[in-house]
């Protein structure tokens, strides 16, 4: 569908990647997710975490989402929760999907309880994500479970292994795009999808139409930031000249340019007025 957009989910990982990244989205007039892997959450502390996600985030006139990515702790999940998280991805696919069907019931009445949205997934995303997932090949569930699930779950969003997969991608990923395309006619729910690094704009233009609205990217926004940071201090070790404040504005500028360009292809440019 033409009128369609996918709201970014970058994975933020201090706060110069939340201020660089909501910088973006206040420029593109964008809405936001704001993503946190669960090894981001535990290096600073929840609280903290929060804390610098909330003083950041105050000033900022277009929608964001506190997120959290890919986690199978509920004790985590629960935390976040009550710490002031409104999005969670209970990731159980390890489990067997009957009893990822059951707790994933429990989050979504737990999440309810804060206004808070949950995001489902039976099948692992290829590549490791912050220490989770594996490199082996996701399995996937037939169209009849992975919409069962989400009916009976009550999940907001969902996601489905489709050949994606996280990291800088091998070769040009064949996608299952049909897959979207029947879980969102059949279930009425947004996609998430996942291992958006690597992707061209015809790919995530294509899958957006068909119903993903949450685009994830991580890979690429940690690139540009450890890039942009290599960059600056070979020029500051052949100046000799060492002054952090332009060290962080230049790393700040490559990820906020970053954001924005996925904005703009994703389409959500403009979509907070
Ligand atoms: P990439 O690292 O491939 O961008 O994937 C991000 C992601 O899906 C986070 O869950």
């Amino acid at each position: 569908m033409a009128d369609r957009y996918g709201v970014p989910a970058f994975n933020i990982v201090n706060d110069l990647t939340i201020k660089a990244v909501l910088a973006a989205a206040v420029e593109e007039r964008s809405p936001v997710i704001l993503q946190t892997s669960v090894k981001t959450v535990k290096m600073y502390g929840r609280a903290q975490l929060f804390e610098i996600f909330a003083a950041l985030s105050r000033e900022v006139d277009v929608p964001v989402t506190l997120h959290v990515d890919h986690c199978p702790d509920r004790g985590v999940i629960s935390d976040c929760l009550a710490g002031g998280w409104n999005s969670v991805l209970f990731d159980a696919h390890e489990l067997d999907v009957a009893e990822n069907l059951r707790q994933t019931t429990e989050v979504v009445d737990e999440a309810r309880r804060y206004g808070a949205h949950v995001e489902g997934e039976i099948e692992g995303i290829q590549g490791v994500e912050d220490g989770v997932g594996s490199d082996d090949a996701s399995v996937q569930q037939s169209l009849e479970v992975a919409v069962d699930f989400i009916k009976r779950t009550g999940i907001d969003c969902f996601a489905p292994a489709i050949g994606n997969a996280h990291g800088q991608y091998k070769a040009t990923p064949a996608l299952d795009h049909q897959r979207v395309t029947d879980l969102v006619d059949a279930t009425g729910i947004p996609m998430a999808l996942h291992g958006g690094t690597g992707l061209s704009a015809e790919q995530f233009q294509d899958l957006i139409s068909r119903g993903c609205a949450k685009v994830n990217i991580s890979t690429a926004l940690k690139e540009s930031y450890m890039k942009a940071s290599l960059e600056f201090l070979k020029g500051a070790e052949t100046r000799d000249s060492w002054d952090p404040p332009s060290f962080f504005r230049h790393q700040a500028d490559a990820v906020k340019a970053t954001a924005a360009e996925h904005m703009r292809i994703f389409g959500s440019t403009g979509r907070a007025s």
